[in-house]
């Protein structure tokens, strides 16, 4: 904290220059121009993010970004709000990552006819909101080729950091109940009710447990034939992340796969998900993606792929476990 005051010391004049910015997009929003004020905001606070060292941007996002009047406005966003305030104690939850779906308290979404409903629908469609969509669309594609691969009713697959596991209404293995089992592994109990009553009678298993306890061996799994983590390692610093990686390669049977996905280093969005939505993920570059596989005994991998999304904000990347 004393650091951050420091900064914001040092960089005053700086810091009300940039608010004179985003008084811009604040007037284009209250002018009725709410989508191209959205666009405005992120795209300066993306330029503000870049221009600055690390430091003298946290001091302008916690300290005054958030006293600008335009935060009142994007916090009419039930996505936005819901992260910055944190009901879980973490951002990104499934509640708030069902926003981004369409579903769940999406229903309770505000009217688009309203100011409400228009810096909703802005904020809902940024490049970081598609990319997470395309995830699920992923996710899902993934275990019905591993079904297909494995044959009906005889997958295992787990998935760590399930969330709401909203990917298991894209796929048509699980809707069919050819999936042999999933396993729905996340911290968050509150979230698993939500599976376990909307995903009944689907062969899925909602499992509470950490990244600590399958980390240090009091959660393990075995003989799988995809583990999957999505919205994850956005939050696990890399030696974590390296440790995890080992353990869900070591869950895989030969000829399994193991998938992860992570936000990319410099995605437009993050200023505001930082300054706005309080949001702080750990972004990574390809290499840095590509170095958590490091550790795996490299004579056992059979193949590496990765690739994005269209919008290139999110990387994808598998590798399988030599048959
Ligand atoms: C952004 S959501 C992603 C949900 C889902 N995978 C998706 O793609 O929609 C992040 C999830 O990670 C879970 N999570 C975060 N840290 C965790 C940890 N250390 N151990 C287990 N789950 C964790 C949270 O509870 C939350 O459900």
């Amino acid at each position: 904290m004393r650091l951050i005051l420091r900064e914001l010391f040092l960089n005053r004049s700086l810091f009300n220059f940039m608010g004179s910015y985003m008084d811009k997009a604040y007037k284009l929003i209250r002018s009725g121009r709410v989508f191209e004020g959205g666009a405005h905001l992120r795209d300066i606070l993306a330029r503000q993010r870049a221009a600055m060292d690390f430091y003298s941007w946290e001091a302008f996002a916690r300290l005054e970004a958030v006293r600008h009047p335009i935060k009142e406005i994007m916090h009419l966003c039930p996505m936005t709000s819901r992260s910055f305030h944190k009901p879980r104690g973490y951002a990104g939850d499934a509640v708030m990552i069902d926003h981004i779906y369409g579903l769940g308290d999406a229903k309770f979404a505000p009217h688009p006819a309203t100011l409400e409903g228009q810096v909703y629908f802005a904020t809902m469609n940024s490049a970081s909101i598609r990319a997470v969509r395309f995830r699920r669309d992923i996710l899902a594609k993934l275990i019905d080729e591993t079904v297909k691969k494995a044959g009906d009713g005889q997958a295992r697959i787990l998935s760590i950091a399930a969330g709401h596991l909203r990917e298991a209404e894209l796929s048509q293995a699980i809707r069919e109940k050819r999936v042999g089992e999933l396993i729905a592994f996340d911290q968050d109990a509150e979230s698993l009710a939500v599976v376990n009553h909307d995903y009944a009678g689907l062969n899925i298993h909602p499992i509470q447990g950490t990244v600590r306890q399958l980390i240090g061996g009091k959660a393990k799994y075995s003989g799988l034939d995809l583990v999957y983590a999505a919205g994850l390692f956005d939050y696990l610093e890399q030696p974590v992340g390296k440790r995890l990686v080992e353990k869900m390669f070591d869950m895989v049977r030969p000829g399994g796969k193991i998938m992860i996905a992570n936000f990319t280093h410099d995605i437009p969005d993050a200023g505001y998900m930082e300054a706005l939505m309080d949001w702080w993920l750990i972004y990574r570059s390809p290499e840095q993606v590509i170095d958590l596989f490091s550790g795996l005994p490299q004579e056992r991998i059979g193949k590496l792929e990765a690739f994005y999304d269209p919008d290139q904000n999110i990387i994808f990347a598998t590798v399988s476990k030599l048959a």
